[in-house]
């Protein structure tokens, strides 16, 4: 719900990472997007403690798509996570930032040529491929360039989470990978074993995001593993590798109650201890956290601009940002809880919904929310940010997007620039006068 390190002062103005967020407002403007380091790592600590208790260790690859930049590349490579990676963008940005190729895992269900050329000559450690034309595609680029691609096959498991249907992805008709069912991912087992530049090192199944139920996770370990052992018993083959996604829920309500990761890991532990057969060395466990590692380090601090009651008694707060720097409300009907700085833990006397300066009747950050009296030029702080906001964000209205800051410790550090005018119109052209 919010930062380790969040601390409500007497004034009750918030904290985080050691410094008031009316400071970090005043240096950098708003809106503006916090992280908090302290909350990063607690996470990224928790989840390579989980994966080490398993034999052999596992790993954790941080979802780059819920939140990355140059320095969060950084700080991941410092902690040895491994990276999932979903385009060429995303592998330059931590290929620039000094990643290690080898723990990178390159990931979506569309690879351009390029994309797959730049991720085998750069040499990361794994490809996710996720149907037959990719298929076909890796294994001429690695003909091309005289190299053999190590990948996982993405399968879907016939598992249906219980989340939003944009975010579910096990289920058979999902778009993503080779359906465990009608011989679909057989065949592609198959032609990944046959072809001579195609490394089969594993299979990877991500069944969907903002997941609560622990079961879901042990299920689709499961199935991967059984799927393993039938291809072992067919063919002999047998994976290094099972990747399992990721998709751990996040308390964005006071209600929700995450999953709990050693729990799961340990079911995950006994049951591949129980099922790998006789003389053959346990797959590695590989998970792929975003949101749950990046979601509750990140506030978002926006300034109170207007405040209008609207015929039928309903008021609406409005602030300096909305779906252009937060798009998941409008997409997915996302529920945020916020505060108001100066005002934190004071009771909610006064139902508002908080607008964003959108163009669209939509751009709505919170929908009929309980906050303490607000008042012009307060700020708006928005919890559990840092997954899925600033990765998503965008330009719509020419609105140039938020800074992002570090925190820690009390000091701060600028990650992302804020934009400006002049990068609006970086890549415009003049008229011409052509018609
Ligand atoms: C393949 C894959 N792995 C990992 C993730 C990260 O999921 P989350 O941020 O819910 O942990 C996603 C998110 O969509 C994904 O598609």
């Amino acid at each position: 719900m919010t930062p380790d390190t969040y601390v409500v002062d007497q004034s009750h103005r918030i904290s985080v990472g050691g410094i008031r967020l009316d400071a970090l407002a005043e240096k950098y403007g708003t809106p503006l997007y916090v992280l908090d380091q302290t909350t990063i790592v607690n996470r990224i600590r928790q989840y390579q403690e989980a994966l080490n208790e398993l034999t052999p260790a596992g790993q954790a690859f941080y979802a780059g798509k819920a939140f990355i930049c140059q320095a969060m590349a950084g700080l991941l490579e410092h902690q040895g996570m491994g990276l999932d990676v979903v385009s060429g963008g995303e592998l330059y940005t931590a290929l620039t930032a000094g990643f290690d190729p080898s723990r990178i895992m390159f990931h979506g269900n569309v690879k351009t040529r390029e994309e797959i050329a730049y991720a085998l000559n750069a040499k990361v450690g794994h490809m996710v491929c996720d149907s037959l034309e990719e298929l076909n595609r890796i294994e001429q680029e690695a003909s091309r360039l005289d190299c053999q691609a190590p990948i996982l096959l993405r399968i879907t498991p016939g598992i249906e989470a219980h989340t939003h249907e944009f975010i579910r992805t096990g289920q058979f008709d999902s778009k993503f990978g080779f359906a465990l069912t009608q011989g679909i991912a057989d065949q592609a087992v198959l032609r990944a074993l046959e072809l001579p530049h195609i490394a089969l090192k594993g299979f990877h199944a991500h069944i969907g995001s903002q997941i609560f139920d622990e079961d879901p996770f042990i299920r689709n370990a499961e199935i991967l593993l059984n799927y393993s052992i039938q291809w072992y018993q067919e063919q002999g083959w047998w994976p290094e590798v099972l990747n399992i996604g990721g998709g751990f829920g996040v308390r964005y309500q006071s209600q929700d109650v995450a999953p709990r990761l050693a729990a799961v890991v340990g079911a995950i532990r006994s049951m591949v201890d129980r099922l790998t057969p006789n003389g053959l060395v346990p797959p590695r466990i590989f998970m792929e956290p975003g949101r749950s590692i990046i979601a509750e380090a990140g506030v978002t601090v926006y300034q109170v601009m207007v405040k209008k009651e609207v015929p039928g008694g309903k008021w609406y707060v409005a602030v300096d940002g909305g779906m252009g720097d937060n798009i998941r409300p409008a997409l997915y009907q996302a529920r945020y809880q916020a505060a108001i700085d100066g005002k934190a833990d004071e009771p909610g006397t006064e139902t508002v919904t908080v607008a964003g300066r959108y163009c669209e009747t939509g751009d709505v950050l919170i929908k009929d929310i309980a906050l303490p009296p607000v008042s012009i030029d307060d700020l708006l702080v928005v919890f559990d940010t840092g997954a899925y906001n600033y990765a998503m964000a965008s330009n719509y209205n020419r609105v140039p997007r938020p800074a992002v800051v570090l925190v820690a410790d009390g000091r701060d550090e600028l990650w992302v620039a804020r934009e400006t005018y002049q990068d609006m119109v970086h890549g415009d052209k003049p008229w011409t006068g052509m018609r």
